[in-house]
Protein backbone atom coordinates (compact mmCIF):
# COMPACT_ATOMS: atom_id res chain seq x y z
CA UNK A 1 0.00 0.00 0.00
CA UNK A 2 2.82 2.39 1.06
CA UNK A 3 4.64 1.60 -2.37
CA UNK A 4 1.34 1.82 -4.31
CA UNK A 5 0.69 5.49 -2.85
CA UNK A 6 4.41 6.39 -3.35
CA UNK A 7 4.14 5.38 -7.03
CA UNK A 8 0.93 7.86 -7.80
CA UNK A 9 2.79 10.63 -6.20
CA UNK A 10 5.67 10.13 -8.40
CA UNK A 11 3.22 10.13 -11.37
CA UNK A 12 1.50 13.56 -10.10
CA UNK A 13 4.85 14.99 -9.47
CA UNK A 14 6.08 14.17 -13.41
CA UNK A 15 2.96 15.38 -14.58
CA UNK A 16 2.26 18.63 -12.84
CA UNK A 17 2.94 22.06 -14.09
CA UNK A 18 5.96 23.18 -12.91
CA UNK A 19 8.62 23.49 -16.12
CA UNK A 20 7.58 20.75 -17.63
CA UNK A 21 6.29 21.17 -21.41
CA UNK A 22 2.86 20.88 -21.63
CA UNK A 23 1.32 20.02 -24.73
CA UNK A 24 -2.56 21.05 -24.23
CA UNK A 25 -1.10 24.48 -22.55
CA UNK A 26 1.04 24.70 -26.09
CA UNK A 27 -2.26 23.98 -28.30
CA UNK A 28 -3.64 26.85 -25.93
CA UNK A 29 -0.70 29.24 -27.21
CA UNK A 30 -0.87 27.72 -30.78
CA UNK A 31 -5.01 29.00 -30.88
CA UNK A 32 -3.98 32.41 -29.64
CA UNK A 33 -1.04 33.16 -31.80
CA UNK A 34 -0.23 31.24 -34.62
CA UNK A 35 -3.95 29.63 -35.94
CA UNK A 36 -4.77 32.49 -38.00
CA UNK A 37 -2.09 31.33 -40.35
CA UNK A 38 -1.12 28.27 -39.04
CA UNK A 39 -3.36 24.33 -38.96
CA UNK A 40 -2.09 21.28 -36.93
CA UNK A 41 -3.01 17.81 -36.44
CA UNK A 42 -5.44 15.59 -38.59
CA UNK A 43 -6.82 17.52 -42.07
CA UNK A 44 -4.23 20.21 -41.45
CA UNK A 45 -4.88 22.51 -44.45
CA UNK A 46 -2.70 25.11 -45.91
CA UNK A 47 -3.33 28.92 -44.57
CA UNK A 48 -1.95 31.80 -45.36
CA UNK A 49 1.56 29.50 -43.73
CA UNK A 50 1.74 25.86 -44.23
CA UNK A 51 0.15 23.14 -42.22
CA UNK A 52 2.91 22.98 -39.17
CA UNK A 53 2.69 18.66 -39.31
CA UNK A 54 5.46 16.61 -39.28
CA UNK A 55 7.99 19.44 -38.37
CA UNK A 56 10.55 17.48 -35.72
CA UNK A 57 13.31 15.90 -37.67
CA UNK A 58 12.00 17.88 -41.16
CA UNK A 59 14.10 20.10 -43.49
CA UNK A 60 12.50 23.90 -43.37
CA UNK A 61 10.85 24.10 -46.04
CA UNK A 62 9.50 20.82 -47.38
CA UNK A 63 5.64 20.91 -46.36
CA UNK A 64 4.85 19.54 -49.43
CA UNK A 65 1.32 22.13 -51.07
CA UNK A 66 3.02 25.20 -49.55
CA UNK A 67 4.84 27.57 -51.85
CA UNK A 68 7.58 29.09 -49.62
CA UNK A 69 9.82 32.24 -50.13
CA UNK A 70 13.41 31.13 -50.87
CA UNK A 71 14.69 32.43 -47.59
CA UNK A 72 12.98 29.92 -46.14
CA UNK A 73 13.55 27.60 -48.36
CA UNK A 74 17.00 27.89 -48.40
CA UNK A 75 17.26 28.48 -44.55
CA UNK A 76 19.28 25.44 -44.35
CA UNK A 77 17.20 25.06 -40.63
CA UNK A 78 16.34 21.28 -39.71
CA UNK A 79 13.41 21.64 -36.80
CA UNK A 80 14.10 20.40 -33.58
CA UNK A 81 14.42 21.05 -29.89
CA UNK A 82 17.03 23.60 -30.70
CA UNK A 83 16.21 25.61 -33.65
CA UNK A 84 12.40 25.88 -33.26
CA UNK A 85 13.08 28.17 -29.94
CA UNK A 86 15.35 29.73 -31.43
CA UNK A 87 13.22 30.74 -34.34
CA UNK A 88 9.94 31.46 -32.62
CA UNK A 89 10.89 34.00 -30.57
CA UNK A 90 12.12 36.75 -33.55
CA UNK A 91 11.33 34.60 -36.74
CA UNK A 92 11.84 37.84 -38.90
CA UNK A 93 15.92 38.07 -37.43
CA UNK A 94 16.68 34.25 -37.21
CA UNK A 95 15.46 33.92 -40.74
CA UNK A 96 15.99 36.88 -43.00
CA UNK A 97 13.25 37.39 -45.62
CA UNK A 98 10.73 35.17 -44.69
CA UNK A 99 6.92 36.02 -45.10
CA UNK A 100 5.91 34.95 -42.34
CA UNK A 101 5.26 38.16 -40.45
CA UNK A 102 5.10 37.33 -37.07
CA UNK A 103 7.38 39.11 -34.00
CA UNK A 104 7.95 36.28 -32.28
CA UNK A 105 6.71 34.83 -28.81
CA UNK A 106 8.89 36.03 -25.90
CA UNK A 107 8.16 33.60 -23.09
CA UNK A 108 10.12 31.08 -22.59
CA UNK A 109 7.13 28.72 -21.12
CA UNK A 110 4.87 29.58 -23.77
CA UNK A 111 7.55 28.76 -26.67
CA UNK A 112 8.75 25.08 -24.80
CA UNK A 113 4.92 24.51 -24.36
CA UNK A 114 4.07 25.14 -28.15
CA UNK A 115 7.10 22.83 -29.27
CA UNK A 116 5.68 19.65 -26.99
CA UNK A 117 2.31 20.42 -29.22
CA UNK A 118 3.86 20.77 -32.57
CA UNK A 119 6.30 17.52 -32.25
CA UNK A 120 3.86 15.03 -31.27
CA UNK A 121 2.27 15.50 -34.88
CA UNK A 122 3.44 12.59 -37.55
CA UNK A 123 3.55 13.79 -41.24
CA UNK A 124 -0.19 12.77 -41.40
CA UNK A 125 -1.01 15.38 -38.12
CA UNK A 126 -1.21 12.03 -36.25
CA UNK A 127 0.02 12.03 -32.73
CA UNK A 128 3.27 9.88 -32.16
C1 LIG B 1 0.68 36.30 -40.08
C2 LIG B 1 0.64 34.89 -40.37
C3 LIG B 1 1.50 33.96 -39.52
C4 LIG B 1 1.49 33.80 -38.15
C5 LIG B 1 0.67 34.57 -37.13
C6 LIG B 1 2.40 32.72 -37.87
N1 LIG B 1 2.95 32.25 -39.03
FE1 LIG B 1 4.36 30.76 -39.20
N2 LIG B 1 4.45 31.06 -41.21
C7 LIG B 1 3.67 31.95 -41.92
C8 LIG B 1 4.06 31.92 -43.32
C9 LIG B 1 3.44 32.74 -44.46
C10 LIG B 1 5.11 30.97 -43.42
C11 LIG B 1 5.91 30.62 -44.67
C12 LIG B 1 7.08 31.61 -44.70
C13 LIG B 1 7.90 31.63 -45.96
O1 LIG B 1 7.66 30.87 -46.91
O2 LIG B 1 8.82 32.47 -45.98
C14 LIG B 1 5.33 30.46 -42.07
C15 LIG B 1 6.29 29.51 -41.74
C16 LIG B 1 6.44 28.93 -40.49
C17 LIG B 1 7.37 27.89 -40.16
C18 LIG B 1 8.35 27.23 -41.11
C19 LIG B 1 7.75 25.95 -41.63
C20 LIG B 1 8.66 25.14 -42.52
O3 LIG B 1 8.18 24.15 -43.07
O4 LIG B 1 9.83 25.48 -42.67
C21 LIG B 1 7.18 27.58 -38.84
C22 LIG B 1 7.93 26.53 -38.03
C23 LIG B 1 6.14 28.45 -38.35
N3 LIG B 1 5.71 29.26 -39.36
C24 LIG B 1 5.65 28.42 -37.06
C25 LIG B 1 4.74 29.34 -36.54
C26 LIG B 1 4.27 29.34 -35.18
C27 LIG B 1 4.65 28.29 -34.15
C28 LIG B 1 3.45 30.42 -35.04
C29 LIG B 1 2.75 30.91 -33.78
C30 LIG B 1 3.59 31.17 -32.65
C31 LIG B 1 3.39 31.09 -36.33
N4 LIG B 1 4.18 30.40 -37.22
C32 LIG B 1 2.64 32.23 -36.60
C33 LIG B 1 2.68 32.78 -41.42
C34 LIG B 1 2.42 32.97 -40.06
Amino acid sequence: MRTCLLAAALVIASTGTGLAQDAAAGQAVFKRLCFPCHDAGPGAKVKLGPPLNGLDGRQAGTIPGFNYSEANKTSGIKWSDATFPEYIKNPMQRMPGTRMAFAGVRDEKDIANLWAYLKQFDDSGNTK
